[in-house]
């Protein structure tokens, strides 16, 4: 079914909805029931939600986990520890919908949908929202390269107009951006808004933005600075995909973990795209994101 991932019908919800996820996405906005304290981590596809997805799971359950010597996520993939419900009810999988009102809280859950299209229970509630995107450059490049892994559907070049156009998984993807991000600015306790670019240049940083964001206790004290110092070692990039738990087997069947581990870089899109294309990207960046306060850092 997630072969499927590319296959759209028609615009749902002003957004671009893989065709078998359309049901569950109603169910999931009629169903759902966030909790005041639930921790949403969203995303555009392949802006980096696996290492958000690590880095919130150390810092929510750091009383939990003190040891990085155990930790869970030496032993399961982030995208297993902060699930998708969205995906649960697309795919009926009503033990873990059942199991969602028993995890232990605070409930670190995941969503790739716009802001326009999240459960009211999410935005009407007291959850908060960590949201991550990225250069559109590098997001293009690593989503092409992800789902041609699945399925060899387009051309660099076919796929590029489509993303050009707004056509791909959960876009377009400026939408999706500004969804979140003139919310960030609005209801900023809400949603803390991220880029990878910065998380990558100031990781120390930001992981205490998070923390702060989240009342966590690990910006306070004395040991402060090692707690922080070994969240970030235990989720950086190279840590994360030498480890077995990441190197074989698939999460929703299709998805090899080992794909959600690339290069983990900042401008690898020079090494693919044509100066026509730099140039057409560039113009739909100022076009649709100009003015809008947000903009991007694209190489290192
Ligand atoms: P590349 O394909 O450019 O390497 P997502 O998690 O949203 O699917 O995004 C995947 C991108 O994040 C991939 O980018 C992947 O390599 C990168 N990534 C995964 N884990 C990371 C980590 N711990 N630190 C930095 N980047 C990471």
């Amino acid at each position: 079914m997630l072969k499927e991932l590319t296959s759209f019908k028609n615009l749902f919800q002003d957004f671009w909805c893989p065709t078998f996820y359309v049901e569950g996405v109603n169910k999931f906005q009629k169903h759902f029931d966030a909790k005041d304290n639930d921790v949403f981590v969203a995303s555009f596809p392949k802006s980096g939600t696996t290492w958000l997805k690590a880095l919130t799971f150390a810092i929510a359950n750091h009383q939990r986990f003190s040891s990085v010597d155990n930790h869970p996520l030496l032993s399961s993939n982030p995208h297993e520890l902060v699930p998708y419900p969205e995906f649960m009810y697309s795919n009926d999988m009503h033990d873990q919908i059942l199991s969602l009102s028993n995890m232990s809280e605070p409930r670190l859950l995941s969503t790739h949908l716009p802001f326009h299209s999240l459960p009211e229970s999410i935005t009407k509630s007291n959850c908060k929202i960590i949201y991550i995107c990225r250069n559109p450059f590098d997001t293009f490049v690593s989503a092409w390269e992800f789902f041609t892994k699945i399925k060899p559907e387009f051309t660099f070049e076919e796929a590029f107009e489509k993303y050009c156009n707004g056509i791909t998984v959960f876009g377009p993807w400026w939408s999706h951006m500004l969804g979140y991000w003139n919310e960030s600015i609005t209801t900023p306790n809400k949603v803390l808004f991220l880029k990878y670019e910065d998380l990558k240049e100031d990781t120390v940083f930001h992981v205490k933005r998070i923390a702060k964001f989240l009342d966590s206790p690990i910006i306070q004290g004395e040991e402060s600075s090692t707690v922080i110092e070994n969240i970030i070692k235990l989720c950086r990039f190279e840590k994360m995909k030498d480890l077995e738990v990441n190197k074989s087997g698939c999460i929703f069947d299709v998805l090899e973990k080992k794909n959600f581990f690339r290069k983990g870089e900042i401008g690898d899109w020079m090494n693919y795209f044509s100066p026509s294309m730099i140039e057409k990207l560039s113009k739909i960046i100022e076009e649709k994101l100009g003015g809008s306060g947000l903009s991007f850092k694209v190489h290192s």
